[in-house]
């Protein structure tokens, strides 16, 4: 097995190398590629089919986990929903059990990179979804809304 797991890679935007080795690359869906209303091809083409609050991987497998889920509720004709996905209604739920997953599926002092942006609802809220506390927190400033993109970093101790 690969040693680390992108539990919901989308387009692997922020990745260094989208085809790096090393990564297991998982969404629910895989898509394109597609002109995206900016002019700019996307896809979604991920090694796996799978939902992070369900992983079909044994506990205990990987040395990092990426966690990157949708942080916002939008129609699903959008540019956004196109990109990073929608939370559904039940969205604590969803992502209390995506942390829950991811930490199952890490090995012991594996490290968890969970990524959010706060325009739907405010980093400290969700991180009270996750079972443990993080280790470090980046939060960007900025005026604009969407450009807040926070970093959390967890080991699992
Ligand atoms: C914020 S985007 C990820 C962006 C990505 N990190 C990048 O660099 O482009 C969130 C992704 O989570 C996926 N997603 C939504 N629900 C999911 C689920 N239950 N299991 C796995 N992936 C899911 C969406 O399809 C979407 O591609």
């Amino acid at each position: 097995m690969k040693p680390i797991l992108d539990a919901c890679c989308g387009g692997k935007m922020f990745h260094t190398n989208k085809q790096n080795p090393a990564v297991l690359f998982m969404d629910i869906r895989a898509e394109g590629p597609q002109k995206l209303s900016n002019g700019a091809t996307f896809s979604v083409a991920p090694d796996v089919i799978g939902d992070f609050t369900k992983m079909p991987f044994r506990s205990n497998t990987f040395y990092m986990v990426i966690f990157d889920p949708p942080h916002l509720r939008c129609g699903n004709k959008s540019f956004m929903f196109k990109k990073y996905g929608t939370l559904g209604a039940g969205w604590r739920e969803t992502l209390r059990r995506g942390f829950a997953e991811c930490f199952r599926v890490l090995r012991p002092r594996g490290t968890l990179v969970f990524k959010w942006s706060d325009s739907f609802k405010p980093l400290d809220e969700v991180l009270k979804l996750a079972p443990i506390q993080p280790v470090i927190i980046h939060k960007a400033i900025s005026n604009s809304q969407s450009k807040r993109t926070h970093f959390a970093v967890f080991m699992k101790l």
